[in-house]
């Protein structure tokens, strides 16, 4: 099971607050140097594919590599709905991260729309058919309608998604979509959810660990 904690542009509690949690966080830019010190396993939330150059507000995985980052986010649908990411950026990203020695939580998922149209399938196919099974890779299956809504999907409805993605893409899959304490057992529960990216609820400490002792809790 891997936990990931998705603080997006929130500074996020006290660094010190989850000192040997068994979890990754990502935090915003400015927060990475105090979670490496604070021993954490450390993600960037977004990564460029050129190792430098004239990318004014870009960030590249040498440079994070320098700070002690292990690894990054790739894909958000937060990324692909405001700031123009697309399937093909997406795996720009991701080779490059991985190539340098990056670990990558890649992001899919469908907006309620196409979930309304009965294109799940069909998206997801589209986003995953730019992307190669990797060691370093993992997946995050985020339906756009259960970020930061409440609703999150049935653990029905994740098990039979993350068992159509792993069809096509084989590699570990987390769920994120409002997962809470309160959600997070009957997900992990499922034979192929594979642990979970958290938005709100990795604000906040109590409710964060409390997932991550869920996760403990499921044998491997
Ligand atoms: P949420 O966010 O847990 O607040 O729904 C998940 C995410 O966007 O990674």
């Amino acid at each position: 099971m891997l936990i990931a904690g998705n603080w997006k542009m929130f500074r996020g509690p006290d660094p010190a607050s989850l000192a040997g949690l068994d979890a990754v966080i990502c935090p915003p830019f400015t927060r990475l140097r105090d979670c490496v010190a604070a021993g954490l396993t450390t993600y960037a939330q977004n990564v460029h594919w050129e190792p430098e150059g004239a990318y004014t507000g870009e960030i590249s995985a040498p440079l994070l590599l320098e700070l002690g980052v292990a690894g990054s986010l790739v894909g958000h649908s937060e990324r692909r709905q405001y700031f123009g990411e697309t399937d093909e950026t997406v795996a720009k990203r991701t080779r490059a991260a991985l190539d340098a020695g990056l670990r990558v939580i890649a992001c899919v998922g469908e907006t309620p729309e196409e979930r309304e149209r009965g294109e799940t399938e069909d998206v997801l196919r589209r986003q995953l058919s730019v992307l190669e099974p990797h060691d370093d890779l993992v997946l995050a299956y985020e339906p756009v309608w259960a970020i930061g809504t409440g609703l999150t999907a049935t653990p029905e409805t994740a098990q039979e998604t993350h068992a159509f993605i792993k069809s096509l893409l084989d590699v570990p899959v987390l769920y994120g979509g409002s997962v809470k304490a309160d959600n997070a057992a009957g997900l992990f529960a499922q034979a192929d959810v594979d642990g979970a990216l958290v938005g709100g609820a990795s604000l906040d400490v109590d409710s964060f660990r409390a997932i991550c002792e869920t996760a403990a809790r499921i044998p491997s």
